[in-house]
């Protein structure tokens, strides 16, 4: 090891419910790494990925289903890293491991059940580079892959629209719903730029940029004879637009409400939910883990559609531990293109 310091973010206060979370919320401290005890193994953070519901760990609310973390605990997140030294006979030095490292350049770990849940698993065959562990073959990929194909039941020749299509979660929405077939893609953005991006590189047939667009009306005009899977990442009136314009029997998979994670509740439902009767559609939300069982599936297919040039893997990626505050504020603000990827340290020459 160069260094026996190891830094890290500790929750210091939790957000009011209109705050967006940034630096404020927490304190950069450094204390000595720890030493691995019996069946443990000690892991260097290489990349880190922040995701919105790492909001959900600071707030006080209602029925989330996180666990708030007590103020001065270091921040939880999901990150990729090789294991420096080990006490327990099945994870070696070298290796590379996928866990909850939380917002640290050093972390104590053991292992969590099944090695093939997603979120905890040592890496047997790393590819380059190892934040694809975090993105495409992370919890963006399989929310994607299992909130479409699972929860949306889509299929080849379905018109499907995603919202927040240019984030982590959409980016590969669409991409996974043009590889099966759907008739047509569309997504729905914050910036023209956003909208180029979705047409050009992940082959969407159209985009709507939500912030000078009438969505109904884009919607309408784009689905002519409505929408077959909503995948919606968004909630609100991006939600209500998309379930005007409704084909018969339609699946819309509520994988996020983004558009009203801090803004002040009550939230209102959406006022067009009689489309749902009238089209006799299904509207179901989901949580990636629900599937992990099915996770080694999807991990051969993301991969072979990666490796086949097929499914582009987007990141968008921030510098430094020191960032991470930032990059979290800044899906809130649209501030990613694909999956944001925090580097805490270079990948290791292992390939
Ligand atoms: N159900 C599950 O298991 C599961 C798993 C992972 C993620 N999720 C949820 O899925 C959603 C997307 O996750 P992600 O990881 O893909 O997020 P992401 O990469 O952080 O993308 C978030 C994007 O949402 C858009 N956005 C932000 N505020 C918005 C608003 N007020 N209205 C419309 N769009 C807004 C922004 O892009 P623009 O520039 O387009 O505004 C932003 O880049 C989140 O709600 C997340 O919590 C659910």
């Amino acid at each position: 090891m160069t260094t026996n310091l190891n830094r890290q973010w500790r929750v210091a206060r939790y957000p009011k419910p209109e705050e967006i979370i940034g630096p404020e919320h927490f304190e950069w401290v450094s204390e000595p790494v720890t030493e691995p005890g019996d069946g443990e193994f000690l892991v260097r953070t290489i990349c880190l990925a922040p995701v919105p519901a790492q909001r959900g760990y600071l707030e006080k609310s209602h029925d989330s289903f996180l666990e708030n973390l007590p103020i001065g605990e270091v921040m939880r997140g999901r990150g990729v890293g090789q294991i420096v030294k080990s006490r327990h006979p099945d994870y070696q030095a070298g290796e590379i491991f996928v866990g909850s490292l939380g917002w640290q350049d050093y972390s104590i770990q053991r292992p969590r059940g099944s090695e093939f849940v997603f979120s905890t698993k040592k890496v047997k065959n790393p590819i380059r580079p190892l934040s694809t562990e975090l993105s495409l073959l992370g919890q963006a990929g399989a929310t994607a892959y299992f909130g479409l194909l699972e929860t949306g039941k889509m299929k080849a020749g379905d018109c499907v629209l995603v919202s927040a299509a240019a984030g982590g979660v959409g980016s590969a929405a669409g991409q996974i719903a043009r590889i099966k077939g759907a008739k047509k893609v569309v997504g729905i953005a914050g910036s023209d730029e956003k909208c180029r991006w979705l047409i050009d590189t992940l082959r969407y047939d159209d985009a709507i940029n939500y912030k000078t667009e009438n969505v109904g009306d884009r919607i309408k005009e784009l689905f002519p004879d409505g929408i077959d899977v909503f995948f919606d990442n968004v909630g609100g009136g991006i939600l209500n637009a998309g379930l005007a314009n409704l084909a018969m029997h339609a699946r819309i998979v509520i994988c996020g409400f983004i558009s009203t994670d801090y803004s002040p509740g009550p939230h209102h439902g959406p006022i067009n939910y009689q489309c749902i009767v009238y089209k006799r559609a299904r509207i179901e939300g989901f949580v990636v883990f629900d599937y992990w069982e099915q996770y080694e599936k999807a991990e051969r297919d993301l991969f072979e559609w990666y490796r086949s040039g097929e499914l582009i893997n987007a990141e968008d990626e921030d510098k430094g531990l020191e960032m991470m505050p930032d990059s979290l504020a800044s899906l809130f603000r649209g501030g990613n293109t694909g999956v944001k990827i925090c580097r805490v340290s270079p990948d290791p020459d292992i390939f």
